[in-house]
């Protein structure tokens, strides 16, 4: 990002469609390339300062519009086959921008417009890191303090997807259940990388359907929860979000985890998740870190058990 880039893109953007205005008008062949190599330039200038929640929407929206160019290619040649797939991907493409849309907070149109992105120098991600320190523990602890837990949540992320860890969690929800614990999954729209990421994994671990709630249903009740057991998830749970209007995933809707008496990370390090900002609650007085590959800390927590 610097100073003037609006300004910048707009003037590289109207560059270039002059030059498209001049191909179609006299056919010359340097303002062809002239358009082509403004338009790539004008592309990787607008998108180049999106940063944090935005990213995964502009990704979609660059979907969409690949499948509507196809479908403009299609009637040019005459082929209705380019023009019905290109239009299936430039259609599904636009749904699932605006559902990501709806989930992060956003607003379409203003990324249509390319009005979005993190403004220069706010919230830079991955800057500074809260200043704290880090409680953490290892199974044994997890699996006594879920063992004596009344209600635990679970909080899967992509780090739960990365590692497979699924079927090992839902070894370890069994043996709680079998203990008297009541267990239910929490669900934020945009856990992993698309949407139902979460819901497909846990529905081939056979997790029953009914104890896997929707962020809005569950959002509440973590202030009568006893543990928040957070599986490789990071950015769906970071209060700045909420708090933190310089952060660059201010508005999104989070999963309020640090209601919950206690809460567990189970993730590799300190690193930042997809937004590449840092989660302030690591450093809260009720955070257990729980270090490690998360099928790895759940098989390991079944051993406890
Ligand atoms: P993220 O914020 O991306 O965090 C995932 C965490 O998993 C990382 O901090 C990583 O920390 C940890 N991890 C990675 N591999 C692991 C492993 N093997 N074992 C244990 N932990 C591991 O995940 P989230 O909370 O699910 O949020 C999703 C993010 O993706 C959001 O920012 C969202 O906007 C974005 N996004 C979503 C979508 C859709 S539609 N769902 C599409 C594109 C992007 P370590 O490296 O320290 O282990």
């Amino acid at each position: 990002m610097f100073n003037g880039q609006k300004a910048v893109n707009g003037l590289l953007g109207l560059s270039a469609v002059f030059a498209a205005l001049a191909f179609a008008g006299w056919g010359s062949e340097g303002a062809f390339w002239g358009m082509v190599i403004l338009f790539m330039i004008w592309g990787a200038m607008v998108v180049l300062p999106i940063g944090g929640a935005d990213m995964p929407v502009v990704i979609s929206v660059l979907n969409s519009l690949s499948g509507w160019a196809s479908c403009g290619i299609g009637f040019t040649l005459d082929n209705p086959l380019m023009i019905v797939t290109g239009a299936l991907v430039g259609a599904s493409g636009g749904i699932l921008s605006f559902i990501m849309c709806r989930a992060m907070n956003r607003d379409l149109l203003s990324v249509l417009l390319g009005g979005f992105g993190a403004e220069a120098g706010a919230g830079a991600p991955g800057g500074p890191a809260p200043a704290g320190t880090v409680k953490s523990g290892n199974a044994d602890d997890a699996a006594f303090m879920l063992k004596n837990a009344r209600s635990v949540v679970i909080v899967p992320g992509y780090g739960m997807a990365v590692a497979q860890a699924q079927h090992a969690l839902r070894e370890m929800v069994d043996m709680l259940k079998a203990e008297g614990v009541k267990v239910r999954y929490a669900i934020h729209p945009v856990a992993g990388r698309m949407p139902g990421h979460m819901n497909v994994l846990l529905a081939e671990a056979n997790v029953p359907y009914d104890d896997v709630l929707e962020m809005d249903d569950i959002n509440r009740d973590f202030a009568t929860t006893d543990v928040a057991f957070v599986i490789g998830a990071n950015d769906t749970t970071n209060p700045s979000a909420r708090n933190d209007p310089a952060s660059p995933i201010y508005g999104m809707p989070v999963l309020d985890v640090e209601n919950a008496g206690m809460v567990m990370f189970i993730k590799r390090s300190m690193a930042t998740g997809y937004a590449g900002v840092d989660n302030p609650l690591f450093y809260n007085d009720n955070t257990m870190m729980l270090f490690g590959d998360a099928k790895g800390m759940c098989e390991n927590i079944v051993k406890a058990l």
